[in-house]
């Protein structure tokens, strides 16, 4: 997280659209404790999460970071100290790939009380904040999503996915040649004092990341109340390279099979590789156990190598993919202009937006050296490839994790002239599948 959100001025226009339903749309003084563990409280209580304790709500206080806090109160309701609505926003970088950034504008805990849902809060809170972080000049709005089904009619499009793998250990031999570097056990205390470093190294490598905060951290590595009664099953392994030097760790738990002791299931809870030997080397770690015959690895790349790991790539099982991060343009050039293309060529991109901040037509020129200048365009397409599209669906190709061709095909991209797909496809192709590898 970066800079202070709360800078951002609140959108008059949904401030003006609640008050007409007699409610009051106002940002939370993050001073204001017992607001702040009301508003806390009433967020989690929309997703069904358990109630925080004394201790956890003290934490998330002390560590919520520069966020911007919105809620909604209603001072008609039984508890009228409580919102019945919260939206969390704040600046934060996405990687690119290449070791390359953009800033955006995240999303977060947009909750309506089961008391106040369908009759248009959520909409309110969504386009104040898009409204709100377009004025602030910030390029790009993302969330990640409960239901796949919300975030689209504002221009919300998913750009990174995830796969939740299922293998088959038994009889499963390691085939990839295995590194020089050596993988240690470690305590996950330790090991949580090296992640920061070791996981912004591996951010770079991948477009869809955004950088952990302290409390992600703490309550990854079980050192958090609201995850410490998991920290007797948490398992830390680093790896370090010929070197010395450690270029990634993976996070472990092993759940025993109630009838059968060599069948343990080992879930993978978070495998991060800076190089692409750590990420072979961890594998080999998490497979080679003994008394395991399941390990489960939820949201891990769509293109995780592993299959090609072993010798038998069908016990490596997709037991469910599905997008994860949410992208919404909200400045076009600058968008586009920030990542790295494949090949040189130009595309002209005809961009429909309802709510008008993509909406144009826009030339993007990408040269040898994978730099783009994006530009307003009027007239002739000059021999650049042409596609009219929404900009659901900008956000959804912006880092190259949705196929082209998938969308021409359902209609929701159409070609200028013949081939423009195929261009524009070749444009955007990354090294490795965008991937998110947190919620926020
Ligand atoms: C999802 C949620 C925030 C929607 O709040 P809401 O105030 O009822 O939404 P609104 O009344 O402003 O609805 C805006 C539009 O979204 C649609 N919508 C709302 N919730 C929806 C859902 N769960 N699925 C599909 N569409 C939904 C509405 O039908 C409406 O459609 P329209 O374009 O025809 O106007 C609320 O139901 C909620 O808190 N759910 C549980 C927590 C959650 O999942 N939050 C989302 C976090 S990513």
């Amino acid at each position: 997280m970066t800079d202070d959100a709360n800078a951002l001025p609140l959108d008059e226009t949904s401030r003006a659209a609640l008050a007409v339903a007699g409610l009051a749309y106002a940002a939370l003084d993050m001073h204001d404790a017992p607001a702040f563990d009301g508003w806390l409280q009433s967020a989690y209580r929309g997703f069904h999460f358990d109630a925080f304790t004394p201790e956890q709500l003290a934490q998330y206080r002390e560590g919520f970071g520069p966020t911007r806090a919105i809620g909604v109160w209603d001072s008609t309701a039984a508890e009228p100290e409580n919102p019945v609505a919260t939206v969390a926003s704040w600046r934060s970088p996405l990687s690119l790939g290449d070791a390359r950034t953009i800033e955006a504008w995240a999303i977060s805990l947009v909750s309506v009380a089961a008391t106040h849902r369908r009759r248009g809060i959520a909409r309110a809170l969504l386009e104040g904040e898009l409204r709100a972080a377009h004025a602030a000049g910030i390029p790009l709005a993302m969330l990640t999503v409960s239901e796949a089904t919300i975030y689209g009619r504002w221009g919300f499009g998913p750009a990174a996915y995830t796969a939740d793998y299922r293998i088959d250990t038994r009889g499963l031999r390691f085939i990839a040649p295995l590194p020089a570097g050596r993988v240690h056990g470690v305590a996950t205390a330790a090991m949580r004092e090296l992640a920061p470093a070791i996981m912004a190294r591996s951010h770079d490598r991948v477009a869809g990341e955004v950088p952990f905060d302290t409390q992600q951290y703490d309550r990854m590595f079980a050192l958090a109340a609201r995850t410490a009664s998991h920290a007797p099953k948490l398992r830390a392994a680093r790896y370090d390279d010929e070197h010395g030097e450690p270029q990634g760790f993976v996070l472990y738990s092993v759940a025993e099979d109630a009838h059968d002791f060599a069948a343990h299931t080992l879930t993978v809870e978070h495998l991060c590789a800076v190089t692409d030997d750590a990420l072979v080397a961890l594998w080999h770690h998490g497979l080679d156990q003994d008394l395991v015959s399941t390990v489960v690895a939820p949201m891990r790349p769509v293109d995780e190598p592993l299959p090609w790991m072993v010798s038998n790539p069908r016990a490596v099982q997709t037991v469910a993919r599905r997008e994860h991060l949410w992208l919404r343009v909200l400045d076009v050039p600058a968008a586009l202009s920030a990542r790295r293309y494949a090949v040189a060529d130009s595309v002209l991109l005809r961009v429909a937006d309802p709510m008008g901040f993509a909406e144009g037509d826009w030339m993007l020129v990408s040269d040898a050296d994978g730099e783009a200048t994006v530009t307003a365009h009027a007239g002739d397409p000059d021999g650049a490839a042409v596609v009219d599209l929404g900009v659901e669906a900008l956000g959804a190709l912006l880092l190259g994790g949705t196929p082209v061709e998938a969308l021409r095909v359902a209609g929701r991209l159409v070609e200028g002239s013949p081939g423009s797909a195929d261009r524009l496809a070749a444009v955007l192709r990354p090294t490795r599948a965008p991937h998110l590898s947190t919620w926020f």
